[in-house]
């Protein structure tokens, strides 16, 4: 990006990935529970803005399916990027349609556009690369240089982040800048001990990232949903929580590679069912009622994992350890957060849920090393993939 600014941007059109795929709160789907990943991209989108560049942003937002959803729509984040950035943000309804050329060609010098959801056009995830070229021509027709800085989607092959590149001079924000340097720093020279601390719903999900770690780590926790297939591989029984069977043998043989350096919960928060109001008591590990299922991690878990968290000198942490939206399934998440807070050593918070759990629980965020916006991203370089959105900016 200070190539770009370097090279002056007054009057021209810049093309910049964002990734503003934020979460909507559960009970009223327009409004904006977590908006971090929106403040991430403020400093990129000023600098342009105060530069006196036409900013074009695009983002995806959910999974629809190639064609306009209004479920989808990023209507409510172009409010909420006005409101952040203290001016009002053009809104396109549509990508590369009319309401889009239109918007573009009208841009005044430092005007801020938002397009419609990527993603509302086959070609932006599509496999075959001639349909997601046409789409990428369509995006590049309408910018003059091409600025990545969405962190979030540079592990996806897609037009916007793959294709667009190839076709337009194109620039790291300082946001995929940050992000890289950080996770290169995990990866490559991790100060000892490293601990390393894993969560979320499944274990097949992780499985790539927890075998390139193992040989890295001192000590990889594991708590969140994924915590049971393993506890069922260690021989107990875990009553109607999440498991995933055909996964048993492999945490089996993961437990017995990482020769006790993989640590597991040692009591869960069980309840009759997933819901805040179900009734819910602190069980051992051994002593998981057939007719409940495990929502949290329990108190001396928390300790246990505290223990080895104030230990370290390094710590990556991915998944929240319970169903910490609700309230009573809050504390792991909570407790292992503030244990990573306090650690006299470099903290990475890896991604979507977990930074969203940050926030939500209202823990301080001056108390991580860096909170990063990509979930899947931040895993899948720690795992040692090219990426392909990194690999376009690179070439
Ligand atoms: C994310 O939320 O991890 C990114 O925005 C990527 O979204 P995706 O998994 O739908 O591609």
């Amino acid at each position: 990006l200070d190539d770009l600014l370097g090279e002056g941007v007054s009057g021209r059109r810049v093309f910049v990935r964002a990734d503003l795929n934020v979460p909507f709160d559960k009970s009223d789907p327009t409004v904006i529970s977590d908006d971090g990943r929106i403040r991430a991209v403020l400093p990129t989108l000023v600098a342009l803005r105060d530069a006196g560049a036409k900013v074009i942003v695009a983002s995806h937002l959910g999974r629809p399916k190639g064609a306009p959803d209004p479920k989808f729509t990023l209507a409510p984040v172009a409010t909420r990027l006005g409101e952040l950035l203290g001016t009002p943000v053009v809104f396109a309804e549509d990508t590369v349609g009319e309401s889009a050329t239109a918007a573009a060609a009208a841009l005044l010098d430092g005007q801020v556009l938002l397009l419609e959801n990527l993603r509302f056009n086959a070609g932006e995830t599509s496999k075959d690369d001639a349909e997601r070229g046409a789409f990428a021509d369509q995006l590049a027709a309408l910018a003059d240089s091409y600025v990545d800085d969405a962190f979030g989607a540079v592990h996806r092959k897609h037009a916007s982040v793959f294709d667009v590149p190839a076709r337009l001079p194109h620039y790291a924000g300082g946001l995929v800048v940050r992000e890289v340097e950080v996770l290169r720093k995990v990866t490559e020279t991790p100060e000892k001990p490293y601990v390393v601390v894993l969560g979320g719903s499944k274990v097949s999900d992780k499985l790539a990232v927890i075998k390139a770690l193992l040989p890295k780590v001192d000590k990889l926790l594991v708590g969140g949903g994924m915590c049971f297939t393993f506890l069922k591989a260690q021989g107990h029984e875990v009553g109607k929580s999440l498991l995933e069977a055909e996964m048993i043998d492999t945490c089996a043989s993961l437990l017995a590679e990482a020769d006790g350096r993989i640590v597991l919960p040692v009591d869960v928060v069980a309840a009759t069912e997933f819901s805040a109001d179900a009734d819910h008591e602190v069980v051992g590990v051994a002593d998981i009622p057939a007719s409940q299922l495990g929502l949290d991690i329990g108190p001396q878990s928390v300790a246990l994992f505290a223990e080895a968290i104030g230990t370290a000198k390094t710590v990556f942490w991915n998944g929240p350890m319970g169903v910490f939206e609700l309230a009573p399934f809050a504390a792991g998440t909570r407790g292992v957060a503030e244990a990573i807070t306090k650690i006299d050593g470099f903290s990475v918070v890896g991604g979507g849920d977990s930074a969203a759990a940050v926030r939500t629980l209202g823990i301080d965020e001056s108390g991580f090393g860096h909170i990063s916006t990509g979930g899947g991203a931040s895993l899948e370089y720690l795992e040692g993939k090219t990426l392909p959105g990194l690999a376009a900016l690179e070439s």
